[in-house]
Protein backbone atom coordinates (compact mmCIF):
# COMPACT_ATOMS: atom_id res chain seq x y z
CA UNK A 1 0.00 0.00 0.00
CA UNK A 2 1.27 3.35 -0.65
CA UNK A 3 2.31 6.00 1.65
CA UNK A 4 0.10 8.07 1.09
CA UNK A 5 -3.09 5.94 1.36
CA UNK A 6 -1.64 5.66 5.25
CA UNK A 7 -3.94 7.22 8.55
CA UNK A 8 -0.65 9.28 9.26
CA UNK A 9 -0.70 10.87 5.52
CA UNK A 10 -3.69 11.71 5.30
CA UNK A 11 -3.51 13.16 8.99
CA UNK A 12 -0.85 15.81 8.06
CA UNK A 13 -2.47 16.57 4.68
CA UNK A 14 -5.07 17.48 7.23
CA UNK A 15 -3.00 19.13 9.78
CA UNK A 16 -1.60 20.99 6.39
CA UNK A 17 -4.67 22.54 5.59
CA UNK A 18 -4.85 23.96 8.97
CA UNK A 19 -1.04 25.24 9.03
CA UNK A 20 -1.80 26.93 5.76
CA UNK A 21 -3.85 29.57 7.64
CA UNK A 22 -0.93 29.91 10.16
CA UNK A 23 1.65 32.75 9.85
CA UNK A 24 5.07 32.11 10.92
CA UNK A 25 4.65 36.37 12.04
CA UNK A 26 2.34 34.87 15.10
CA UNK A 27 4.10 31.39 15.80
CA UNK A 28 7.64 32.81 15.79
CA UNK A 29 7.35 35.30 19.44
CA UNK A 30 6.66 31.77 20.78
CA UNK A 31 9.49 31.18 23.43
CA UNK A 32 8.65 27.80 24.58
CA UNK A 33 7.99 26.90 20.69
CA UNK A 34 11.40 28.06 19.86
CA UNK A 35 13.34 26.19 22.52
CA UNK A 36 11.18 23.10 21.64
CA UNK A 37 12.28 23.27 17.84
CA UNK A 38 16.11 23.04 17.76
CA UNK A 39 18.30 20.34 18.50
CA UNK A 40 22.19 19.76 18.54
CA UNK A 41 24.92 17.10 18.22
CA UNK A 42 28.45 17.61 18.61
CA UNK A 43 28.90 21.04 17.81
CA UNK A 44 26.34 21.37 14.75
CA UNK A 45 22.92 23.10 16.02
CA UNK A 46 19.56 22.88 13.97
CA UNK A 47 16.84 25.52 14.57
CA UNK A 48 13.79 24.61 12.65
CA UNK A 49 11.37 26.68 14.47
CA UNK A 50 11.15 28.88 11.70
CA UNK A 51 9.40 25.99 9.82
CA UNK A 52 5.20 26.33 9.48
CA UNK A 53 5.05 23.99 11.77
CA UNK A 54 4.13 23.60 15.52
CA UNK A 55 5.33 20.12 17.99
CA UNK A 56 2.29 18.39 16.55
CA UNK A 57 3.53 18.56 13.02
CA UNK A 58 6.18 16.94 14.32
CA UNK A 59 4.63 14.64 16.01
CA UNK A 60 2.85 13.47 12.94
CA UNK A 61 5.65 13.78 10.97
CA UNK A 62 7.08 11.17 13.11
CA UNK A 63 4.26 8.90 13.09
CA UNK A 64 4.21 9.05 9.33
CA UNK A 65 7.76 7.89 9.80
CA UNK A 66 6.77 4.74 11.82
CA UNK A 67 4.48 4.47 9.36
CA UNK A 68 6.74 3.72 6.86
CA UNK A 69 9.10 1.90 8.78
CA UNK A 70 11.73 3.98 9.03
CA UNK A 71 13.39 2.65 12.22
CA UNK A 72 13.58 -0.82 10.37
CA UNK A 73 14.46 0.47 7.04
CA UNK A 74 17.35 2.33 8.55
CA UNK A 75 18.45 -0.95 10.76
CA UNK A 76 18.36 -2.64 7.16
CA UNK A 77 20.59 -0.01 5.76
CA UNK A 78 23.28 -0.14 8.48
CA UNK A 79 23.31 -3.67 8.49
CA UNK A 80 23.87 -4.36 4.75
CA UNK A 81 20.44 -5.41 3.93
CA UNK A 82 19.91 -5.12 -0.05
CA UNK A 83 18.13 -2.19 0.11
CA UNK A 84 18.64 -0.95 -2.93
CA UNK A 85 16.30 -3.65 -4.16
CA UNK A 86 16.43 -2.72 -8.45
CA UNK A 87 20.30 -3.69 -8.49
CA UNK A 88 20.25 -6.35 -5.73
CA UNK A 89 22.85 -4.70 -3.58
CA UNK A 90 23.55 -3.34 0.21
CA UNK A 91 23.55 0.41 0.64
CA UNK A 92 27.15 0.62 2.92
CA UNK A 93 29.00 3.98 2.59
CA UNK A 94 28.65 4.60 6.22
CA UNK A 95 31.12 1.81 6.28
CA UNK A 96 33.44 3.55 4.76
CA UNK A 97 34.01 5.95 7.72
CA UNK A 98 33.27 3.07 10.11
CA UNK A 99 36.45 3.15 13.08
CA UNK A 100 38.66 0.89 12.91
CA UNK A 101 37.25 -2.08 15.34
CA UNK A 102 33.42 -2.28 13.71
CA UNK A 103 32.20 -4.96 12.79
CA UNK A 104 29.63 -4.88 9.61
CA UNK A 105 29.43 -8.01 7.53
CA UNK A 106 28.00 -8.68 4.19
CA UNK A 107 27.68 -12.80 2.84
CA UNK A 108 30.10 -13.37 5.95
CA UNK A 109 33.06 -11.08 4.82
CA UNK A 110 33.26 -7.81 7.14
CA UNK A 111 33.75 -4.87 4.95
CA UNK A 112 34.88 -2.64 7.32
CA UNK A 113 38.08 -4.63 6.92
CA UNK A 114 37.77 -4.27 3.14
CA UNK A 115 37.24 -0.19 3.69
CA UNK A 116 40.52 -0.05 6.15
CA UNK A 117 42.66 -2.42 3.54
CA UNK A 118 42.01 0.00 0.85
CA UNK A 119 42.53 3.14 3.11
CA UNK A 120 45.85 2.10 4.11
CA UNK A 121 47.13 1.14 0.77
CA UNK A 122 45.89 4.70 -0.19
CA UNK A 123 47.65 6.35 2.90
CA UNK A 124 51.08 4.60 1.36
CA UNK A 125 50.32 6.02 -1.64
CA UNK A 126 50.04 9.09 -0.99
CA UNK A 127 52.88 9.78 1.47
CA UNK A 128 55.02 8.32 -1.15
CA UNK A 129 53.85 10.91 -3.95
CA UNK A 130 54.20 13.52 -1.18
CA UNK A 131 57.41 12.19 0.29
CA UNK A 132 58.88 12.10 -3.17
CA UNK A 133 59.32 8.26 -3.19
CA UNK A 134 57.16 7.78 -6.27
CA UNK A 135 58.22 10.26 -8.73
CA UNK A 136 57.19 10.61 -12.54
CA UNK A 137 58.88 9.11 -15.52
CA UNK A 138 61.20 11.82 -15.78
CA UNK A 139 62.47 11.29 -11.94
CA UNK A 140 60.48 14.33 -10.50
CA UNK A 141 58.10 15.49 -8.38
CA UNK A 142 54.38 14.61 -8.91
CA UNK A 143 52.66 17.96 -7.48
CA UNK A 144 49.80 18.62 -9.82
CA UNK A 145 47.10 16.38 -9.56
CA UNK A 146 43.94 15.74 -12.28
CA UNK A 147 41.08 14.06 -10.85
CA UNK A 148 38.93 12.47 -14.10
CA UNK A 149 35.69 12.00 -13.16
CA UNK A 150 31.98 12.82 -12.97
CA UNK A 151 29.00 12.68 -11.58
CA UNK A 152 29.24 11.15 -8.15
CA UNK A 153 32.86 10.69 -9.24
CA UNK A 154 33.67 14.38 -9.49
CA UNK A 155 30.77 16.60 -7.41
CA UNK A 156 31.92 15.51 -3.64
CA UNK A 157 35.34 15.07 -4.27
CA UNK A 158 35.38 18.96 -5.61
CA UNK A 159 33.08 20.18 -2.85
CA UNK A 160 35.00 18.90 -0.15
CA UNK A 161 38.77 19.97 -2.12
CA UNK A 162 37.15 23.50 -2.09
CA UNK A 163 35.89 23.20 1.61
CA UNK A 164 39.29 22.44 2.91
CA UNK A 165 40.73 25.15 0.09
CA UNK A 166 41.56 28.07 2.55
CA UNK A 167 41.37 25.82 5.78
CA UNK A 168 44.47 27.21 7.06
CA UNK A 169 45.90 23.87 7.91
CA UNK A 170 44.80 21.98 4.75
CA UNK A 171 46.21 25.34 3.20
CA UNK A 172 49.47 24.69 4.35
CA UNK A 173 49.89 21.00 3.36
CA UNK A 174 48.69 21.97 0.01
CA UNK A 175 51.24 24.26 -0.64
CA UNK A 176 53.32 23.99 -4.05
CA UNK A 177 50.45 21.52 -5.04
CA UNK A 178 47.75 21.74 -7.41
CA UNK A 179 44.54 20.02 -7.60
CA UNK A 180 42.34 20.26 -10.53
CA UNK A 181 39.18 18.37 -11.92
CA UNK A 182 37.90 17.53 -15.05
CA UNK A 183 34.53 16.48 -15.15
CA UNK A 184 32.96 17.44 -18.56
CA UNK A 185 33.81 16.14 -21.70
CA UNK A 186 33.89 19.34 -23.20
CA UNK A 187 36.98 19.74 -24.73
CA UNK A 188 37.03 23.41 -23.14
CA UNK A 189 37.03 21.45 -19.61
CA UNK A 190 40.08 19.67 -20.91
CA UNK A 191 41.68 22.83 -21.69
CA UNK A 192 40.85 24.39 -18.28
CA UNK A 193 41.88 21.27 -16.38
CA UNK A 194 45.61 20.59 -17.99
CA UNK A 195 46.28 25.07 -18.70
CA UNK A 196 49.80 25.40 -17.11
CA UNK A 197 50.22 21.99 -15.97
CA UNK A 198 53.92 20.13 -16.74
CA UNK A 199 52.94 16.39 -17.92
CA UNK A 200 56.14 15.51 -16.04
CA UNK A 201 54.86 16.92 -12.85
CA UNK A 202 51.49 15.60 -13.36
CA UNK A 203 49.49 12.02 -11.78
CA UNK A 204 46.03 11.79 -13.46
CA UNK A 205 43.39 10.13 -11.48
CA UNK A 206 41.18 8.23 -13.08
CA UNK A 207 37.96 8.45 -11.26
CA UNK A 208 35.25 5.73 -12.42
CA UNK A 209 33.05 3.26 -10.56
CA UNK A 210 32.35 1.30 -13.77
CA UNK A 211 35.25 2.88 -15.73
CA UNK A 212 32.96 2.72 -18.62
CA UNK A 213 31.62 5.95 -18.80
CA UNK A 214 31.89 7.54 -22.03
CA UNK A 215 32.71 11.01 -20.71
CA UNK A 216 35.43 9.94 -18.04
CA UNK A 217 37.11 6.94 -20.49
CA UNK A 218 37.50 10.01 -23.60
CA UNK A 219 39.23 12.11 -21.10
CA UNK A 220 41.05 9.79 -19.58
CA UNK A 221 42.40 8.86 -22.94
CA UNK A 222 42.96 12.93 -23.95
CA UNK A 223 44.74 13.14 -21.18
CA UNK A 224 46.69 9.66 -21.31
CA UNK A 225 47.48 11.42 -25.22
CA UNK A 226 48.67 14.55 -23.44
CA UNK A 227 50.86 12.67 -21.15
CA UNK A 228 52.40 10.66 -23.92
CA UNK A 229 52.92 13.48 -26.26
CA UNK A 230 55.87 14.49 -23.88
CA UNK A 231 56.36 11.47 -21.89
CA UNK A 232 56.36 8.69 -23.95
CA UNK A 233 54.19 5.42 -23.35
CA UNK A 234 55.65 4.60 -19.61
CA UNK A 235 53.69 7.82 -19.25
CA UNK A 236 50.00 5.83 -18.52
CA UNK A 237 51.77 3.87 -15.63
CA UNK A 238 53.99 6.44 -14.02
CA UNK A 239 51.73 9.08 -14.34
CA UNK A 240 48.39 7.71 -14.20
CA UNK A 241 46.69 5.90 -11.32
CA UNK A 242 43.25 4.52 -11.29
CA UNK A 243 39.86 4.69 -8.72
CA UNK A 244 37.23 1.93 -9.81
CA UNK A 245 35.51 -1.18 -9.31
CA UNK A 246 36.29 -2.25 -12.48
CA UNK A 247 39.92 -4.13 -12.06
CA UNK A 248 39.60 -5.55 -15.73
CA UNK A 249 39.27 -2.63 -17.50
CA UNK A 250 41.75 -0.34 -15.06
CA UNK A 251 44.33 -3.18 -16.31
CA UNK A 252 42.75 -2.84 -19.95
CA UNK A 253 43.70 0.99 -20.06
CA UNK A 254 47.29 0.27 -19.63
CA UNK A 255 47.61 1.13 -15.66
CA UNK A 256 49.62 -0.62 -13.11
CA UNK A 257 47.06 -2.53 -11.31
CA UNK A 258 49.32 -2.05 -7.65
CA UNK A 259 48.26 1.63 -9.00
CA UNK A 260 44.55 1.03 -8.45
CA UNK A 261 42.48 1.57 -5.50
CA UNK A 262 39.63 -0.25 -5.01
CA UNK A 263 35.92 0.40 -3.64
CA UNK A 264 32.82 -1.40 -3.57
CA UNK A 265 29.18 -2.45 -5.39
CA UNK A 266 27.98 -1.50 -2.08
CA UNK A 267 29.24 2.33 -2.31
CA UNK A 268 26.61 4.29 -4.95
CA UNK A 269 28.62 6.93 -7.03
CA UNK A 270 26.96 10.01 -5.40
CA UNK A 271 27.82 8.73 -1.62
CA UNK A 272 31.51 7.55 -2.74
CA UNK A 273 33.28 10.74 -1.42
CA UNK A 274 34.81 9.08 1.85
CA UNK A 275 35.59 5.82 -0.58
CA UNK A 276 39.21 6.23 -2.30
CA UNK A 277 37.15 8.53 -4.58
CA UNK A 278 37.35 11.46 -2.53
CA UNK A 279 40.68 9.93 -0.61
CA UNK A 280 42.95 9.43 -3.64
CA UNK A 281 42.86 12.99 -4.91
CA UNK A 282 42.44 14.98 -1.70
CA UNK A 283 44.97 13.43 0.38
CA UNK A 284 47.42 13.56 -2.53
CA UNK A 285 46.64 17.37 -2.37
CA UNK A 286 46.06 17.66 1.50
CA UNK A 287 47.71 14.98 2.78
CA UNK A 288 46.16 11.91 4.47
CA UNK A 289 45.67 13.97 8.27
CA UNK A 290 42.90 16.34 7.60
CA UNK A 291 41.28 12.90 5.71
CA UNK A 292 41.42 11.16 8.32
CA UNK A 293 39.57 14.42 10.34
CA UNK A 294 36.82 14.26 7.43
CA UNK A 295 36.04 10.65 7.79
CA UNK A 296 35.85 11.03 11.85
CA UNK A 297 32.87 14.00 11.24
CA UNK A 298 31.25 11.94 8.59
CA UNK A 299 31.46 8.68 11.31
CA UNK A 300 29.98 11.10 13.74
CA UNK A 301 27.23 12.04 11.89
CA UNK A 302 26.95 8.60 11.31
CA UNK A 303 26.67 7.52 14.79
CA UNK A 304 23.98 10.19 15.59
CA UNK A 305 21.66 8.96 12.88
CA UNK A 306 22.05 5.80 13.59
CA UNK A 307 21.05 5.59 16.93
CA UNK A 308 19.22 9.21 17.81
CA UNK A 309 15.66 9.70 18.34
CA UNK A 310 13.18 10.94 16.21
CA UNK A 311 13.24 14.32 17.53
CA UNK A 312 16.75 14.57 18.13
CA UNK A 313 18.08 13.23 14.83
CA UNK A 314 19.35 15.49 12.85
CA UNK A 315 19.52 14.08 9.64
CA UNK A 316 16.12 12.53 10.21
CA UNK A 317 14.47 16.46 11.39
CA UNK A 318 15.83 17.91 8.29
CA UNK A 319 14.21 14.52 5.91
CA UNK A 320 11.16 15.29 7.81
CA UNK A 321 10.46 18.69 7.45
CA UNK A 322 11.49 18.07 4.05
CA UNK A 323 8.74 15.75 3.22
CA UNK A 324 6.56 17.96 5.07
CA UNK A 325 7.17 20.94 3.13
CA UNK A 326 7.09 19.23 -0.11
CA UNK A 327 4.45 16.33 0.14
CA UNK A 328 2.11 18.30 2.56
CA UNK A 329 2.70 22.01 1.71
CA UNK A 330 3.18 22.14 -1.53
CA UNK A 331 6.92 23.24 -1.97
CA UNK A 332 8.56 21.74 -4.74
CA UNK A 333 12.01 23.13 -4.04
CA UNK A 334 15.07 23.92 -1.76
CA UNK A 335 17.64 26.08 -1.40
CA UNK A 336 20.69 25.56 -0.04
CA UNK A 337 22.70 28.55 1.18
CA UNK A 338 25.57 28.44 3.28
CA UNK A 339 27.17 31.49 4.69
CA UNK A 340 30.72 30.56 3.85
CA UNK A 341 32.23 30.71 0.48
CA UNK A 342 34.33 27.42 0.92
CA UNK A 343 31.03 25.30 0.47
CA UNK A 344 30.51 27.11 -3.27
CA UNK A 345 30.24 23.36 -4.12
CA UNK A 346 28.16 22.07 -1.56
CA UNK A 347 24.91 23.50 -3.31
CA UNK A 348 26.09 20.79 -6.23
CA UNK A 349 26.80 17.83 -4.60
CA UNK A 350 24.20 18.09 -2.98
CA UNK A 351 21.98 18.31 -5.77
CA UNK A 352 23.50 15.16 -7.45
CA UNK A 353 23.15 13.69 -3.68
CA UNK A 354 19.70 14.28 -3.78
CA UNK A 355 17.93 14.82 -7.08
CA UNK A 356 19.95 11.44 -8.57
CA UNK A 357 18.21 9.44 -5.23
CA UNK A 358 15.01 10.57 -4.96
CA UNK A 359 13.98 12.15 -8.21
CA UNK A 360 11.94 8.88 -8.96
CA UNK A 361 8.46 8.51 -9.94
CA UNK A 362 7.90 4.87 -8.84
CA UNK A 363 7.69 3.14 -5.52
CA UNK A 364 10.09 0.29 -4.65
CA UNK A 365 7.03 -1.86 -5.80
CA UNK A 366 6.98 -0.27 -9.13
CA UNK A 367 3.80 0.88 -8.57
CA UNK A 368 3.81 5.00 -9.67
CA UNK A 369 3.59 7.30 -7.01
CA UNK A 370 0.45 9.20 -6.37
CA UNK A 371 2.70 12.24 -5.35
CA UNK A 372 5.79 13.79 -6.46
CA UNK A 373 8.80 12.62 -5.22
CA UNK A 374 12.37 14.49 -4.71
CA UNK A 375 12.98 18.19 -4.33
CA UNK A 376 14.62 20.96 -7.07
CA UNK A 377 18.01 21.76 -4.84
CA UNK A 378 19.77 24.51 -5.67
CA UNK A 379 22.16 27.49 -4.31
CA UNK A 380 24.87 29.91 -3.67
CA UNK A 381 26.41 30.92 -0.77
CA UNK A 382 25.18 33.75 0.96
CA UNK A 383 25.71 36.76 0.62
CA UNK A 384 26.21 36.33 -2.82
CA UNK A 385 22.79 34.58 -3.50
CA UNK A 386 21.13 37.29 -1.90
CA UNK A 387 21.96 39.64 -4.85
CA UNK A 388 20.30 37.13 -7.32
CA UNK A 389 17.89 34.50 -6.42
CA UNK A 390 16.78 35.80 -3.71
CA UNK A 391 14.13 38.39 -4.43
CA UNK A 392 12.01 35.50 -5.80
CA UNK A 393 12.83 33.63 -2.22
CA UNK A 394 11.20 36.98 -0.61
CA UNK A 395 8.46 37.78 -2.43
CA UNK A 396 8.13 35.65 -5.57
CA UNK A 397 7.96 31.96 -4.69
CA UNK A 398 7.68 29.93 -1.86
CA UNK A 399 11.29 27.99 -1.67
CA UNK A 400 11.63 26.25 1.97
CA UNK A 401 15.77 27.21 2.88
CA UNK A 402 18.25 25.57 4.71
CA UNK A 403 20.99 28.53 6.06
CA UNK A 404 24.42 27.59 6.92
CA UNK A 405 26.61 29.28 9.00
CA UNK A 406 29.94 29.10 10.87
CA UNK A 407 30.61 30.30 14.45
CA UNK A 408 34.10 31.43 13.36
CA UNK A 409 35.93 32.09 9.89
CA UNK A 410 38.27 30.13 8.09
CA UNK A 411 40.46 33.03 7.52
CA UNK A 412 39.23 35.67 9.99
CA UNK A 413 39.39 39.50 8.70
CA UNK A 414 39.04 43.12 9.90
CA UNK A 415 38.88 46.04 8.26
CA UNK A 416 40.05 49.31 10.39
CA UNK A 417 37.54 51.51 11.32
CA UNK A 418 34.46 48.93 10.08
CA UNK A 419 32.50 48.70 14.11
CA UNK A 420 32.03 44.54 13.03
CA UNK A 421 35.22 41.69 11.70
CA UNK A 422 34.31 41.00 8.12
CA UNK A 423 32.64 37.47 9.22
CA UNK A 424 30.05 39.39 11.88
CA UNK A 425 29.37 41.11 8.88
CA UNK A 426 28.24 38.29 6.86
CA UNK A 427 26.59 36.57 10.08
CA UNK A 428 24.52 39.59 10.20
CA UNK A 429 23.04 38.26 6.99
CA UNK A 430 23.03 35.05 8.16
CA UNK A 431 20.81 35.93 11.06
CA UNK A 432 18.94 38.39 9.26
CA UNK A 433 17.42 36.44 6.36
CA UNK A 434 15.35 33.45 7.58
CA UNK A 435 13.34 36.04 9.90
CA UNK A 436 12.92 38.28 6.51
CA UNK A 437 11.81 35.36 5.06
CA UNK A 438 10.02 34.06 7.69
CA UNK A 439 8.05 37.19 9.16
CA UNK A 440 8.17 39.69 5.77
CA UNK A 441 7.00 43.03 6.28
CA UNK A 442 2.91 44.29 6.29
CA UNK A 443 1.61 46.97 4.50
CA UNK A 444 1.06 48.38 8.05
CA UNK A 445 4.66 48.28 8.56
CA UNK A 446 5.78 49.90 5.23
CA UNK A 447 3.21 52.77 6.05
CA UNK A 448 4.38 53.35 9.44
CA UNK A 449 8.06 53.24 7.48
CA UNK A 450 6.60 56.08 5.70
CA UNK A 451 6.52 54.60 2.26
CA UNK A 452 4.62 56.52 -0.43
CA UNK A 453 1.29 54.16 -0.88
CA UNK A 454 1.86 53.41 -4.31
CA UNK A 455 4.55 51.67 -3.68
CA UNK A 456 3.70 49.51 -0.66
CA UNK A 457 2.15 46.44 -2.83
CA UNK A 458 5.77 46.77 -4.22
CA UNK A 459 7.58 46.76 -0.97
CA UNK A 460 5.51 44.50 1.10
CA UNK A 461 6.78 40.95 2.01
CA UNK A 462 4.44 38.10 2.48
CA UNK A 463 6.87 36.50 4.62
CA UNK A 464 5.82 32.53 5.93
CA UNK A 465 8.59 31.40 3.89
CA UNK A 466 10.05 28.67 6.00
CA UNK A 467 13.67 27.63 6.31
CA UNK A 468 16.16 25.74 8.97
CA UNK A 469 18.97 27.27 10.53
CA UNK A 470 22.19 25.07 11.16
CA UNK A 471 24.78 26.96 12.98
CA UNK A 472 28.59 25.19 13.07
CA UNK A 473 31.79 26.11 15.01
CA UNK A 474 33.97 26.61 12.01
CA UNK A 475 34.29 24.59 8.59
CA UNK A 476 37.09 22.62 9.13
CA UNK A 477 37.54 18.76 7.70
CA UNK A 478 35.80 17.54 10.66
CA UNK A 479 32.52 19.76 9.93
CA UNK A 480 32.97 19.10 6.08
CA UNK A 481 32.42 15.61 6.82
CA UNK A 482 29.91 16.22 9.49
CA UNK A 483 28.33 18.00 6.64
CA UNK A 484 28.19 15.47 4.29
CA UNK A 485 27.29 12.70 5.82
CA UNK A 486 23.94 14.64 7.30
CA UNK A 487 23.02 15.52 3.79
CA UNK A 488 23.54 12.16 2.67
CA UNK A 489 21.50 10.56 5.55
CA UNK A 490 18.51 13.65 5.04
CA UNK A 491 18.20 12.12 1.24
CA UNK A 492 17.91 8.53 2.38
CA UNK A 493 15.36 9.22 4.85
CA UNK A 494 13.14 10.88 2.33
CA UNK A 495 13.66 8.21 0.22
CA UNK A 496 12.45 5.62 2.90
CA UNK A 497 9.49 7.48 3.50
CA UNK A 498 8.30 8.01 0.17
CA UNK A 499 9.24 4.41 -0.56
CA UNK A 500 11.36 4.80 -3.37
CA UNK A 501 14.87 3.66 -4.22
CA UNK A 502 17.06 6.40 -3.47
CA UNK A 503 20.25 4.26 -4.35
CA UNK A 504 19.49 3.48 -8.14
CA UNK A 505 19.72 5.78 -10.96
CA UNK A 506 17.87 3.94 -13.82
CA UNK A 507 16.77 8.22 -15.25
CA UNK A 508 19.70 8.86 -16.67
CA UNK A 509 20.16 5.99 -18.79
CA UNK A 510 17.74 6.77 -21.41
CA UNK A 511 19.61 10.12 -23.05
CA UNK A 512 22.95 8.28 -22.76
CA UNK A 513 21.51 5.95 -25.35
CA UNK A 514 19.95 8.46 -27.51
CA UNK A 515 23.41 9.85 -27.43
CA UNK A 516 25.11 6.70 -28.65
CA UNK A 517 22.77 6.97 -32.04
CA UNK A 518 23.67 10.23 -32.01
CA UNK A 519 26.97 9.44 -32.28
CA UNK A 520 26.92 7.33 -34.84
CA UNK A 521 25.41 9.15 -37.16
CA UNK A 522 27.62 12.15 -36.33
CA UNK A 523 30.95 9.60 -37.20
CA UNK A 524 29.04 8.51 -40.34
CA UNK A 525 28.11 12.23 -41.36
CA UNK A 526 31.73 13.36 -40.53
CA UNK A 527 33.28 10.86 -43.10
CA UNK A 528 30.90 11.07 -45.63
CA UNK A 529 29.45 14.32 -45.98
CA UNK A 530 26.57 12.71 -47.83
CA UNK A 531 25.23 9.87 -45.57
CA UNK A 532 21.95 10.48 -45.15
CA UNK A 533 20.56 11.73 -41.47
CA UNK A 534 18.10 8.68 -40.20
CA UNK A 535 16.45 7.23 -37.33
CA UNK A 536 15.34 10.84 -36.19
CA UNK A 537 12.24 12.43 -35.79
CA UNK A 538 11.92 15.59 -38.19
CA UNK A 539 13.00 18.27 -35.67
CA UNK A 540 15.90 16.28 -34.57
CA UNK A 541 16.94 15.83 -37.90
CA UNK A 542 17.10 19.40 -38.50
CA UNK A 543 19.34 20.27 -35.92
CA UNK A 544 21.41 17.73 -36.59
CA UNK A 545 21.78 18.75 -40.49
CA UNK A 546 22.15 22.58 -39.79
CA UNK A 547 25.04 21.29 -37.11
CA UNK A 548 27.01 18.87 -39.68
CA UNK A 549 26.86 21.78 -42.24
O1 LIG B 1 25.15 9.90 -14.17
C1 LIG B 1 25.04 8.59 -13.79
C2 LIG B 1 26.21 8.05 -13.02
O2 LIG B 1 26.08 6.68 -13.03
C3 LIG B 1 26.30 8.58 -11.60
O3 LIG B 1 25.44 7.98 -10.72
C4 LIG B 1 27.73 8.34 -11.29
O4 LIG B 1 28.12 9.02 -10.15
C5 LIG B 1 28.36 8.84 -12.56
O5 LIG B 1 27.47 8.41 -13.57
C6 LIG B 1 29.76 8.37 -12.83
O6 LIG B 1 29.86 6.98 -12.90
P1 LIG B 1 31.24 6.24 -12.84
O7 LIG B 1 31.86 6.50 -11.51
O8 LIG B 1 30.94 4.79 -13.06
O9 LIG B 1 32.12 6.78 -13.93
Amino acid sequence: MSIARSEAWKKLAAHARVMRKRHLRDLLPDAARARAMCAEHDGVFLDYSRQLATPETLRLLVALARSARLAEKIEGMYAGECINATEDRPVLHHALRAAEDEVIEVDGADVVRQVYGVQHAVHRFVERVRDGEFLGATGRRLTNVVAIGIGGSYLGPEFVAESLATDPECRAAAAGRTLRFLANVDPIDTARALAGLMPERTLAVIVSKTFTTAETMLNARAVRAWLQRSLGQQATARHMVAVSTNAAAVAQFGLDPDNMFGFWDWVGGRYSVCSAVGLVPLALHYGFAPLARFLAGARSMDRHFFSAGYARNLPMLLALFGVWNSSFLGFPARALLPYCQALHRFAAHVQQVDMESNGKGVALDGKRLPFAAGEIDFGEPGTNGQHSFYQLLHQGRTVPADFIGFRRSQQPLEVESHPVSNHDELMANFFAQPDALACGRTAEECAAAGIPARLIPHKVFPGNRPSNVLLLPVLDPYTTGQLLALYEHRTAVQGFIWDVNSFDQMGVELGKTLALRVREQIARSRSDPDARIKGFNPATSALLKRYLS
